[in-house]
């Protein structure tokens, strides 16, 4: 059977979700009190004022690297070295970002989204690294916040997505070394400054689990090699303190209120079947699991079981250091895409057992992305437990998607609403039961250079035709456009 939706079919749904933007606003609204009242099963809708976002980061989209005074990021280098990306491609167009902005902002508000989470590229504020800044740079940003303001879109700044001047790298050995923590700190102190007027939220470091493990661990994302484990838990301590240094350079440089906290790919436990044994199995799984960088921000200290494991490897560090890593935050942001680890109640002495994966797991369109909606659920409700956490950010959530266009010119991306509409009704779920989740940003608003992917994998709403830079909306744009007009999860 084939779904014949024509193009004006599309256009209709598409319409009534993405209306806002045509001045459709009140047909749309009206239609959507029908359904909802027309169906008794509808899930409840979000609480009042819930941030729905959207995200994506200055690498990712921006290209223009040639310009205006940016440094060479050590993605720029990476990238370009034969063999690291799949594609052969590198960021060095990318989307245009930094050319189309002002398109870019109108997309988001088609969305109806209040709230846009983007990064700033350190290499274009501080070529070298630290010292003399690059005015040009921060003009950039300055553009992009006022354009999204005037629009009435919040911005959510990130001030590290990976992308890490080269010349840091070649002088200091990057996160190897603590010189790398202190520019990080200069440089924060720089953008809160000039910033934090009109941002009023910003997240330190992007996936410190992502970016260590794989540019430092295993040597497959920039900056590579891999480094001996000791090596590769300096490192994390350092971007720790980077992370500690930043809190505090924000607080003492940025407007009075200022939000910071850092956006964290949390390793998500999940109990395997929810016994209370096996919850509790999670909890202590998720602490443990998470101890050397949302543990050590969030507790000042390393947990002995972390301490213990690492052993002669363990990271160096003085009282002063924790007491700076573990400088008080205003909320969390947690990346959620995946359950990483399906875990049991065990009687050894670590707690919990993780099971392994049936090769039958399903995933979606990347292979590391295995579809665990429950996930979504777990990880906020377990780390606000541990942690007493008072609020949490999606800071990311999405999927790619092969994202074909049909014969129609439309893309029916029914996997990523598939995956989108279980994901948002296990965060209501968190939410119904007082998980205190405040916000949502949708990976991604279009699609991007997906790092060592290159543009082989799609994570947009919006479609992206990289050699024209056209921008299409999905049909899941036209689903999420919906779930943020409704405040609810249409069913
Ligand atoms: C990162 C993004 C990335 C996305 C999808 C996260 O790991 O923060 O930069 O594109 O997930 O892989």
């Amino acid at each position: 059977m084939s779904a014949d939706v024509s193009r004006r079919d599309f256009a209709r749904l598409a319409g009534a979700a993405l209306g806002a933007a045509a001045g459709a606003k009140s047909t749309a609204a009206a239609e959507n009190e029908t359904a909802a009242s027309a169906d008794r099963h509808a899930p409840a809708p979000f609480p009042k004022g819930f941030l729905w976002g959207t995200a994506t980061s200055s690498y990712q989209i921006e290209g223009a690297v040639d310009e205006d005074g940016r440094g060479k990021s050590i993605w720029d280098i990476f990238s370009h070295t034969p063999g690291k990306i799949e594609d052969g491609s590198t960021g060095d167009r990318a989307n245009e970002h930094y050319h189309r902005y002002k398109e870019d902002v109108a997309l988001i508000k088609a969305l109806g989204v209040k709230a846009y989470r983007f990064s700033i590229a350190w290499p274009r504020m501080f070529p070298d690294g630290s010292g003399q800044p690059n005015p040009k740079g921060l003009d950039f940003y300055n553009r992009l916040v006022d354009e999204l303001l005037a629009n009435g879109i919040e911005p959510y700044a990130t001030l590290y997505h990976w992308d890490l001047p080269q010349v840091l790298q070649d002088r200091v050995g990057g996160w190897r070394s603590s010189d790398t923590s202190k520019a990080f700190a200069d440089y924060a102190a720089y953008v809160a400054a000039r910033l934090t007027d009109r941002v009023k939220t910003i997240f330190t470091v992007n996936e410190v689990g992502r970016f260590v493990n794989f540019g430092y661990g295993w040597g497959i994302d920039a900056p590579g090699p891999k480094l001996p484990a000791a090596q590769l838990n300096q490192a994390r301590h350092h971007v720790a303190l980077a992370h500690g240094f930043a809190v505090q350079a924000i607080r003492a440089s940025g407007r009075a209120g200022t939000r910071v906290g850092a956006a964290e790919n949390i390793a998500a436990c999940v109990p395997a079947i929810a016994t209370p044994e096996n919850i509790r199995a999670a909890e202590i799984a998720t602490r443990e699991l998470n101890a050397g960088f949302l543990g050590v921000v969030l507790e000042g200290k390393y947990t002995d079981g972390f301490l213990a494991y690492a052993g002669a490897d363990a990271p160096k560090f003085t009282p002063e250091e924790l007491k700076i890593i573990g400088t008080p935050n205003d909320f969390v942001g947690l990346n959620i895409y995946a359950p990483q680890y399906y875990v049991t109640a065990s009687d050894r002495a670590s707690g919990f057992r993780v099971l392994p994966f049936p090769a039958s797991f399903p995933h979606m369109n990347s292979e590391w992305l295995r579809v665990g909606p429950e996930v979504i659920y777990w990880a906020p409700r377990l780390a606000a437990k541990i942690w007493n956490i008072e609020t949490i950010y999606i800071s990311e959530n999405g999927t790619s998607s092969e994202d074909k266009i049909s014969a129609d010119g439309q893309v029916y991306d029914l996997d990523r609403i598939m995956f989108l509409r279980n994901y948002l009704t296990q965060m209501q779920r968190a939410i119904a039961e007082g998980v205190p989740i405040r916000g949502y940003f949708l990976w991604s608003l279009m699609d991007n250079f997906e790092w060592i992917f290159g543009y082989g994998k799609r994570f947009g709403v919006y479609r992206v035709d990289f050699e024209t830079q056209a921008r299409v909306p999905k049909l899941s744009a036209a689903f999420y456009r919906d779930v943020v007009a409704r405040n609810a999860i249409g069913v």
